[in-house]
């Protein structure tokens, strides 16, 4: 049976996505991250490395690394083509609903990043602090937080109408 038009499902990441998930890095960033690194990731995150597919293709993915005080979103990523469709509301919806409520998750942004800014303050998360020439082009970088009151009182932005969320 064919997925509808803008069903997306998401599943944790495997192997065979490496060249997938290295595509979308590229489309996305300036200073990709290399595939090693995703690899690394996969092994410490195993269940909190999700990639999500629309229309049967892959077309993105998040990971969060748990760090000694916080959880660490390490990036999140939309190939251009599938933006705007909740992609990435789902991949956040599923990651958060996967981590105990125990932890803030934090994250950092390129201070000119506006929709990605605007993401996460529509998903609850708040500007704690400014990283200074954080990337390696000098931008400064805003540190953004959903601290655990906020995870608590959070029943996760609600995925557009007619999209479903499917964990393998
Ligand atoms: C940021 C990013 C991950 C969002 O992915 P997406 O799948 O397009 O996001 P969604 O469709 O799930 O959007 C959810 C909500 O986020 C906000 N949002 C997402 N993109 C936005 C944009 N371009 N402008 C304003 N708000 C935006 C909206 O509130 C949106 O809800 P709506 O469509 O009902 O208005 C995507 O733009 C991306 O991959 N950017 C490049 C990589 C990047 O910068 N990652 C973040 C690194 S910190």
């Amino acid at each position: 049976m064919s997925v509808p038009a803008h069903e997306v499902s998401v599943r944790p990441f495997e192997k065979e996505d490496l060249e997938a998930v290295s595509r979308i890095e590229q489309a996305c960033f300036d200073d990709p991250y290399p595939e090693y690194f995703f690899l690394q990731l996969a092994e410490a995150n195993p269940e909190t490395f999700l990639v999500a597919f629309t229309e049967s293709i892959l077309a993105g993915y998040a990971v969060i690394d748990r760090w000694a005080d916080h959880y660490h979103l390490v990036s999140i990523a939309v190939q251009p083509e599938h933006r705007r469709k909740g992609v990435a509301q789902l991949l956040l919806n599923q990651l958060e609903s996967l981590l105990p409520r125990e932890r803030a998750i934090r994250l950092e942004v390129r201070k000119n990043n506006k929709p990605a800014i605007q993401f996460y303050t529509k998903n609850g998360y708040k500007l704690v602090g400014l990283e200074e020439h954080y990337y390696r082009d000098g931008e400064d970088a805003l540190v953004m937080e959903k601290n655990i009151d906020a995870r608590q009182n959070d029943g996760n932005a609600t995925a557009k109408k007619g999209k479903s969320l499917l964990v393998n």
